[in-house]
């Protein structure tokens, strides 16, 4: 087994950390899964990382565990990076052709987005994407690939994506503390989307929401465009706590009251229904309302619903997304959610599953597996692009760099370009 045709994706969640360990095999056009994990996650808060050495341990078990299954170890993979702390700049680059023909190569390309990223960076900030939105060839304008084409002038419109440097830097600590290399780092609902959206919606017009445990995060996309992209911390874990102070139980029996009898909406509950708390933990007794239940569901996930209702407005998209919604995330597998979000939202909604692999998938059958799917993918297509195009995919950072002491500016000069 040549080990440069294996890929490997960490996701670190608030509520589980996930591996996949993916394999590509000559001639066939799906990665193929040879190991997965899922196990929970300890350090980190509302996707933010809290403590590195819990981080880095929740590593190394997530990857053991796929190591395991796979039978192979991994000494490199593509990590998400998640916390609310994002901010976008839009920014331009000019360049002049390099080559006297005129014809634009992959230099070109990497030139001009690099050239666009020269922007003035709040201190505690670091760009993690660089996304060529479009590009202009003397007076021709909006194109959307422009290699090959022949002119002297070259200018890209790009949405600069920053994440917060601790952040950047926690990963990078946990990462090295758990023996793995960053091959990439990706924005976890730009990873999310990867998965589980099809080029068709969007080209059409579709919102990516993805519920974690103590984050939301969304991607909008249209003509095959990202427009926007926002992470809020809020998640389905908020449920969970709702739960446990209003039936006064503990943490632990209200995720499982949410789990085994959570409803996403009120309707057709019946209010003499009753949960009887002793079957689920003998130290608990009584019985509670499952209408109750589905009213504290009902009204946190509303919320949620709310605040992405509140970011399609503010790109004047509510409402006007053809392809609809798609839910991810451990939080999409409540009961009758796609309901709710329909109501909110006012859109076609659907629950979305990863596609695109062969292999082992029954436990990566599943919306919670979006995020960590989609960095696996992520990464095989741009080692695909890599090959087919010479293009250099320069990574997220330089680990080596940070445990020196090195300059941490240098994750500054990194950009990616992001192919819709
Ligand atoms: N069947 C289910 N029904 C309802 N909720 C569920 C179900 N399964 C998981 N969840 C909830 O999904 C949440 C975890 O989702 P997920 O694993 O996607 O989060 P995460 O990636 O760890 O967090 P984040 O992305 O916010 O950092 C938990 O709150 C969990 O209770
Ligand atoms: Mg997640």
């Amino acid at each position: 087994m040549s080990k440069d045709f294996i890929l490997a994706s960490i996701d670190i969640g608030t509520s589980n950390t996930r591996t996949i360990i993916a394999q590509q095999i000559k001639g066939e056009e799906n990665l193929r899964v040879i190991g997965v994990s899922s196990i929970p996650s300890a350090g980190i808060r509302r996707g933010v990382i809290t403590d590195v050495e819990d981080i880095a341990k929740t590593i190394i078990s997530a990857v053991e565990v796929a190591e395991r299954m796979a039978g192979i170890p991994i000494k490199n993979a593509i990590f998400n990076i998640g916390g609310s702390d994002i901010e976008f700049a839009n920014s331009k680059g000019v360049i002049a052709i390099g080559r006297a023909d005129g014809e634009v190569c992959e230099d070109d390309i990497n030139r001009v987005i690099t050239e666009s990223q020269t922007i003035q960076l709040p201190m505690n900030k670091e760009i993690v994407h660089v996304i060529a939105k479009k590009y202009r060839l003397d007076d021709q304008d909006n194109i959307k690939d422009p290699l090959g084409m022949k002119g002297v002038r070259l200018e890209v419109d790009t949405m600069v994506i920053e994440s917060s440097s601790a952040q950047v830097k926690n990963i990078s600590k946990a990462a090295y503390q758990a023996g793995i290399e960053i091959d990439d780092l990706v924005l976890e609902p730009l990873a999310a989307g990867v998965s589980v959206l099809t080029k068709k919606q969007k080209e059409l017009g579709v919102v990516m929401i993805n519920i974690g445990g103590g984050t939301t995060s969304l991607a909008v996309y249209e003509e095959g465009e990202l427009l926007h992209t926002a992470i809020l911390p809020l998640g389905a874990g908020h449920i969970t706590n709702d739960i446990a102070i209003g039936l006064r139980t503990s943490v632990e029996v209200a995720e499982r009251i949410k789990l085994e009898y959570g409803s996403a909406v009120i309707r057709d509950i019946d209010k003499k229904d009753g949960i009887n708390l002793s079957l689920i933990d003998s130290r608990e007794d009584g019985i509670v309302s499952r209408y109750h239940v589905a009213e504290i569901i009902e009204a946190r996930l509303e919320e949620i619903f709310m605040l992405v209702q509140k970011e399609l407005k503010l790109i004047g998209k509510a409402g006007l997304l053809p392809a609809g919604g798609v839910l991810v995330g451990g939080g999409a597998k409540m009961m009758h959610i796609n309901e709710l979000a329909k109501e909110v939202l006012g859109l076609p909604i659907q629950v979305g599953f990863p596609t695109g692999f062969g292999g082992i998938l029954d436990k990566v059958d599943d919306p919670s597996f979006a995020t960590v799917a989609g960095l696996v993918l992520w990464g095989h297509q741009h080692q695909v692009d890599e090959k087919r195009e010479g293009l250099r995919n320069i990574k997220a950072f330089d680990l080596f760099s940070h445990q020196t002491g090195g300059t941490f500016d240098k994750v500054k000069n990194i950009f990616k370009r992001f192919l819709p």
